[in-house]
């Protein structure tokens, strides 16, 4: 097959030849407002036969999306036009929220509006609590939040109709306003605390330490950079658009399921330590390396094909540049750990001699590995004192909006049809079927 693309009428196509028949066909190019044109490829088999083949996604546009946009490139990360560098230093999370549900930023009547529905909604109901009981203490919470969402669709029966959009939106409210609670749930069941129930008087990032980190014997007290680095947390993992939680959520919502279960399988996704996990692993990592000493051993290994070791914090499948989330977590870092007084953190120091090693090293230059989101977050939720397994806890809270607004976008779009991927077979031929009493043993290769 060649290829061109005709760029003389109003429609740009590209044409597709395929060099063995002479046969060609002419495909629509479709235009964003930035990025990679892209060849609408929906007529492509019945036009060829053809399929096109893409397993891990690299080439290919799963929705058009108004939502976020990002150029790995130059390292740009934008929610509804808006530079997330702006956003986290000057927007609120809600505010965020408000943004990536709506698709506008709120006057001050919209956002108080907002800020009421969502601080006023944080309750679950109490039945959930048993719930958490089936667990086993040492469960892990990603494991308690996969079973507590999904489970939220057995007890809003009245916002499940996924064709009502008022009913979408008392979802969506709903599990912006409720996923904190859960979360501190899973964190608190592990440590045999009993549940805190939310503050409505707190923002939101408030009362998420509040029912995370206060005991009945004593009030936890809020920090105000601790509180601003929580509430960056949440701001810099809001949406991404379509990332391997996101595309799940969306392939999952295209059947038709309920937003709770969608949601729910957008944690399992999220859970991975190629995505959300690796926070976890970060830190992991970290103490698997010990000391300073002991990088360039940890370097090598990365390097070395034949061993799985990879450097958890580091690259990614689109930033070919600093991610620009790295760069505002490393800042609430130190802001963190000073307010903290932990000063002459060896974990951190570590970490930055590590940064700078990678970012010295051919290898990691040559395929642009940088440090990602990943990599500082950790380190501030540790000083925050959130034990590890909590870490992609925290970044399923604060995709949550993402999700719900990738799921809701998707739902209001008319051609909306289920999300069907098809494949190459490279399976066996058609055969005979061979009843057991007459299959021949076949010796195995060691
Ligand atoms: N350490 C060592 N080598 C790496 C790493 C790493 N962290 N990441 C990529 N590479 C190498 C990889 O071996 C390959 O080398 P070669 O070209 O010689 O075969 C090359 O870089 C390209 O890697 P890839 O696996 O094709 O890249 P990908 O786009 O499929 O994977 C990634 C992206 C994020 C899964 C991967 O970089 C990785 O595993 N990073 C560590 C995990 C991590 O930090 N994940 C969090 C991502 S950010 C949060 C989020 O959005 O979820």
């Amino acid at each position: 097959m060649s290829k061109k693309s005709n760029d003389n009428s109003s429609q740009k196509t590209f044409t597709l030849t395929n060099n063995e028949t002479g046969e060609s066909c002419e495909l629509p190019i479709v235009e964003g407002t930035y990025g990679p044109h892209c060849i609408d490829i929906r007529k492509l088999h019945a036009q060829t036969g053809y399929f096109t083949l893409d397993p891990s996604f690299t080439a290919t546009g799963s929705c058009k999306s108004r939502l976020t946009y990002i150029d790995g490139e130059e390292g740009i990360l934008m929610h509804r036009g808006y530079d997330i560098k702006e956003l986290a230093v000057k927007s609120s999370y809600l505010e965020v929220c408000y943004l990536l549900i709506n698709g506008e930023l709120p006057t001050q009547a919209e956002l108080d509006e907002f800020t009421y529905h969502i601080t006023n909604h944080t309750m679950v109901h109490e039945q959930i609590k048993s719930i958490y009981q089936g667990f086993r203490r040492d469960a892990h919470p990603m494991a308690i939040m996969c079973g507590v969402v999904g489970a939220m669709s057995a007890f809003y029966h009245d916002s499940l109709d996924i064709n009502d959009p008022e009913q979408r939106m008392i979802s969506a409210h709903r599990l912006v306003a409720k996923i904190p609670t859960l979360a501190a749930m899973a964190m608190k069941y592990s440590k045999g605390q009993p549940f805190v129930y939310p503050r409505n008087d707190l923002s939101y990032a408030e009362n998420f330490l509040h029912m995370c980190f206060s005991v009945p014997a004593e009030e936890y007290k809020l920090r105000p950079p601790v509180v601003r680095a929580m509430e960056r947390i949440l701001i810099l993992h809001a949406d991404h658009e379509q990332n391997a939680s996101t595309s799940t959520v969306r392939i999952a919502g295209s059947s038709g399921a309920n937003p709770f279960a969608c949601i729910a399988s957008g944690i399992t996704s999220l859970w991975g330590p190629s995505h959300g996990g690796a926070n976890q692993m970060v830190l992991e990592m970290l103490n698997e390396i010990g000391h300073k000493d002991n990088i360039p051993e940890f370097i090598k290994r990365a390097k070395d094909k034949e061993d799985p070791f990879r450097l958890m914090g580091f690259g990614h499948r689109v930033y070919k540049n600093y991610d620009p989330r790295a760069e505002i977590m490393r800042e609430s870092c130190h802001e963190v750990l000073e307010e903290l007084g932990i000063k002459d953190d060896p974990q951190l120091e570590l970490a930055m001699e590590l940064e700078k090693i990678a970012l010295n090293d051919p290898y990691f230059k040559d395929r642009k590995l940088f440090p990602n989101v990943d990599f500082y977050s950790g380190i501030i939720l540790k000083a925050m004192g959130f034990p590890t397994e909590m870490f992609t806890v925290l970044f399923a809270v604060s995709r949550t909006v993402g999700w719900i607004s990738q799921w809701k976008e998707m739902m209001e779009e008319p051609s909306l049809r289920i999300g069907r991927p098809r494949q190459l077979y490279t399976g066996a031929p058609s055969r005979a079927y061979v009843p057991v009493k007459k299959r021949k043993v076949v010796k195995k290769s060691a």
